[in-house]
């Protein structure tokens, strides 16, 4: 018997008192204490430098150029408009590969940039793409592959480099949940024509709003830059488009103290993880995924599985219960992309291909991790999870 819950009807779904009075979220939200970043904010006021590249964005950017080991990153707005720059940027047309188990920002980014989405699968044990799922969508009209780094773990990016060299075809990475992940003795940042991390305040790495571009190839960096303001900065070079997709120095400040607390955080996320993986161990029906083709992860999430015949309810009444009790977790992603506007109605040929995206979709949950949840909370989620599946029979039912 749960002591946490000692019979059905203690839980909230059934009347019970909800095992959190605060809600716990599944988002990073890494953030400096107010010292730190009232004291950031006053010297930006002091400097009166706000945003067009000032002195904390070229400070950044070395930074991250240093530290993900590439010649160049351009910090920009958010990872949705680095995509699309990116895109730009390499003058892609026509069609892109790409898997529809992502986030939507993934599509709508190419779709901005004017590119029609071709939907790949992924490997159902790992959620990642790899070099055979994105050549079983190739069509002759396919002009680049849009690769996408997961949960952070990886999609084994040398391989798929390998294979779209191979056959010569441009790969732009997503690796917006990515940020100081390494695979293969290299971090991410390096693979592909260039790869865009995102610093959402959800992510392990934060400036609330913000992302980056990271490229080997100085002149599409070039090009980029030029694109990236409506002026451009260094060597002017004559773009189609301009757009403004700077980031501010108050952006900035964030994302250098969020640099500095990384490894703490990156820490604290994989100690959570260990409590998760063996407070579920014995809780049948339930799977943690593990960051995939990587030496270092960053934790970013908590992807857990829900095969509903052993579990004994599907993934949505689970959560049902989870959030009545302050548990947040998110149908995280759902629907698969190509399920979403526009391109379920655009695209209705890409709809029903993907069974091994359509059965993830309906089992993955993401569980609380980051800087609002501690150690003992994570321990109180998995009693409560097992909890609930020794109620399974009614509170399956019990709606
Ligand atoms: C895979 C993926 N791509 C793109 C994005 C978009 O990032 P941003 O919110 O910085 O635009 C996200 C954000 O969650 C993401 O997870």
């Amino acid at each position: 018997m749960s002591a946490l819950k000692p019979s059905a009807a203690d839980f909230a779904v059934a009347g019970g008192t909800p095992l959190f009075d605060r809600p716990l979220p599944v988002g990073q939200l890494n953030f400096p204490s107010a010292e730190r970043y009232e004291d950031a904010m006053r010297r930006i006021m002091k400097r009166r430098y706000f945003t067009n590249h000032g002195p904390l964005v070229v400070e950044l950017e070395a930074r991250l150029e240093e530290y993900l080991g590439v010649r160049n990153v351009l910090t920009v707005t958010n990872a949705t408009i680095g995509l699309y720059l990116a895109a730009l940027g390499l003058g892609l047309t026509g069609k892109v590969v790409m898997p529809a188990f992502t986030f939507v920002a993934t599509a709508q980014a190419m779709a901005w940039a004017g590119l029609e989405p071709v939907f790949c699968e992924v490997d159902p044990d790992t959620h990642q793409i790899s070099p055979a799922t994105v050549e079983a969508a190739i069509e002759p009209e396919v002009s680049a592959v849009v690769a996408v780094n997961l949960w952070g773990g990886s999609c084994d990016p040398g391989r798929l480099e390998a294979w779209a060299s191979d056959q010569g075809l441009p790969l732009l990475f997503d690796s917006a949940q990515g940020f100081g992940v390494s695979t293969g003795g290299r971090r991410l940042g390096g693979f592909g024509a260039a790869e865009v991390f995102s610093f959402h305040a959800t992510k392990v790495v934060s400036s609330g709003e913000g992302g980056c571009i990271a490229t080997n190839d100085d002149e599409l960096a070039e090009r980029i830059r030029n694109m990236r303001s409506n002026y451009g900065i260094r060597r002017p070079i004559e773009v189609p488009l301009t757009v403004n997709g700077r980031m501010s120095e108050g952006q900035a400040a964030l994302a250098l103290m969020s640099l500095d607390d990384f490894e703490y955080n990156r820490e604290r996320n994989a100690s959570l993880r260990n409590i998760y993986r063996s407070g579920l161990a014995a809780v049948d029906g339930s799977r943690i995924v593990e960051p995939t083709h990587v030496e270092a992860s960053n934790h970013y999430s908590l992807v857990c599985e829900v095969d509903a015949g052993e579990f004994g309810m599907t993934r949505d009444r689970l959560m049902e219960i989870l959030h009545a009790e302050g548990v947040l977790a998110r149908r995280y992603f759902f629907p698969g992309v190509h399920r979403t506007t526009p391109f379920d109605s655009d695209f209705p040929r890409n709809v029903d291909v993907l069974p091994a995206t359509d059965h993830l979709c309906s089992r993955v949950m993401q569980l609380p991790v980051g800087a609002l949840v501690g150690h003992d909370d994570v321990e109180r989620i998995c009693d409560l999870i097992g909890a609930v599946k020794q109620f399974a029979p009614v509170l399956a039912v019990n709606r």
